[in-house]
Formats: structure tokens, sequence, C-alpha cells
């Protein structure tokens, strides 16, 4: 790994009192590549991406993004370096008392000095890249749940941000509106060179998007990180088994499908794996 590496976690422990949620971390986010980060609910992949956006300070090890570790300068370095980090939440959190685009414009109000009829372009910009140039006026609380997940694109990448974090885009989405995110995502990885890490459960989802899987266990702990291919591959089996959708308990006369799929329905399923 190393040198094309925007995001690099070193060893990191971390959690909010207690028993760790992330343990002895180490990991790197290719830049320009769309990274999928999977694991069981509960093993800290939204606390990863908390202590990558500067939200919750490591016990020990590091995190640096794009070169600068966040914890290592202060307040006013890391929000100048978290400009160029957009994120969209899990839960959406979209100030509900405002405006959709006036969600849209906090990041550059805090951000920039723009003066305000160039932040209502930019605004209008972001909303129209999401296909939300109708709702502007709109209330969070009027969108529905695709429209209001594209919103809350729209104001991560308010800033034209290198790395986009998305916590479980789709989830709560029916399967037409997912697609359409996934679509949206690769098509603004394109045009902006973004690099894009998505947290997701959604094997659909992944591998329309993923260049890159990282798995995470309970405890924290790392599974497994390589390229998709890799991951399909099912060296791991608990990798496998995530492709595979394979319950332990599955019954054996299924599993002869559940590898074909697993190996990305590319080997006959009679010479698959068992
Ligand atoms: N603010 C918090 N205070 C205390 N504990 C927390 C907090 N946020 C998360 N946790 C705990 O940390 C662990 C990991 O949570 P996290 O949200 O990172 O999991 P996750 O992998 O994102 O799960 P999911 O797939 O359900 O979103 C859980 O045990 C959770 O209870
Ligand atoms: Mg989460």
């Amino acid at each position: 790994m190393g040198t094309d590496a925007i995001i690099e976690v070193r060893d990191l422990t971390a959690g909010y009192g207690g028993e760790p949620v992330l343990r002895d971390l180490t990991l790197d986010v290719a830049r320009g590549r769309v990274t999928t980060i999977v694991g069981g609910s509960g093993c800290g992949k939204s606390t990863l991406l908390k202590c990558v956006v500067g939200l919750l300070r490591p016990w020990s090890g590091t995190v640096r993004v794009a070169g600068l570790d966040l914890f290592a300068m202060d307040e006013d370095e890391r929000d100048r370096a978290l400009s160029r980090v957009g994120l969209l939440f899990q839960q959406g959190a979209m100030l509900n008392s405002v405006s959709v685009a006036d969600n849209v414009a906090l990041p550059l109000r805090e951000h920039t000095s723009l003066p305000p009829a160039v932040v209502r372009e930019v605004v209008r910009l972001k909303l129209e890249l999401v296909g939300l140039a109708h709702a502007g006026d709109l209330l969070p609380s009027e969108l529905s749940g695709g429209m209001r997940k594209r919103a809350a694109l729209a104001r991560a990448m308010a800033l034209d941000p290198d790395l986009l974090l998305c916590d479980e885009p789709s989830a709560g989405l029916d399967p037409q509106t997912a697609a359409d995110l996934d679509r949206l995502i690769l098509r603004l990885k394109d045009t902006f060179r973004m690099t894009v890490v998505v947290v997701t459960h959604e094997i659909a989802s992944i591998e329309t998007i993923a260049d890159d899987v990282v798995m995470l266990a309970p405890g924290g702990r790392l599974v497994f990180q390589g390229t998709l291919a890799e991951a399909r591959a099912g060296a791991i089996p608990e990798v496998a088994d995530f492709f595979a959708r394979r319950t332990p308990d599955a019954p054996a006369s299924t599993r002869p499908l559940l590898d074909f799929l697993a190996a990305g329905g590319r080997d006959h399923p009679t010479e698959a794996r068992t």
C-alpha cells in the first residue's frame, strides 16, 4: 500500500468507554477508488468513519487523511483539512428547521466567504447534480426517503470534497432508488475524481460500485482488505460467507448455488469450492 492512500489507519484502537469498539485496526483507502466497508451491525463501521472525520479521538494509533494526522493539529487546521471531506451520515442528519437549499448552503457558509449569490448558485448546481433542482425550497421533512438521501449527498458534496464518506446511503430505500443512488455515487466519483468510501450491507450495491472491500468483524477486528475480485475469490471464509449470504447452518444442498453466487457467477457450480 502506501503512497496513493488517501486514508491511512495504523494500529487504531478506539471506543466510547469500557471495551474498545475498534481494535488495533490497520488499513488503507486508495485514492480515486470506491472502497466499501462491510461487516455485521455493531462491529464499528460508523465508529471508524467517526475517527476518519475527526469526531472520535483514537485511544491509540493514528488516522491520517491526505497525509494529515487530524488529531495532531489544532481545531482550525482540522476544520480546514476536513473541508476537503464530505460525509453522508447514516441518519441523513439534515437540519429539519431550514430548507433543503439552506442545508446544502450550510458548509459553504461555514467554510467559505463566498458572497450569497455565489452560494445560491453553487447550491443550485449541487441540487441539480442529485436531481433535486426543484426541491430547494422544501423542508427535509417534506422529502421522500430517497430524496432526503440525495439532498444529504448534495450537502456532502457542497465543498467539492476529495473524499466522500457515505454511511449506509441506501438503507431504507427501495431497490430501484438504491440502484439510482449507486449510479449517482459512481457518476460523482468519475466526474470529480473523488475517492468514495461507502458503508453498506447491500451485496448488489457492492457489486456495482466497489473497487475495494474492507471487512470488519465483531470486536472491531479487520477481517479483510483487498479488491472486490479478491473478496469474491473467497480465500477468507468470513468474506466468502458474506458474499454468499451463507448462514452457518445452510443446508448442504444449497451450498453449490451459494458458492456459485459467491464466485460472482463465473465458475460452474459443480466446480465451486464447498
Ligand atoms: N455514541 C456512542 N456512545 C457509546 N457507544 C456507542 C456510540 N456509538 C456507537 N456505540 C457502540 O459502538 C459499537 C459500534 O457501533 P457502530 O455504530 O460503529 O457500529 P456499526 O458497525 O456502524 O453498526 P450498524 O451496521 O448497525 O450501523 C456498538 O456496540 C455501539 O453500541
Ligand atoms: Mg453504522
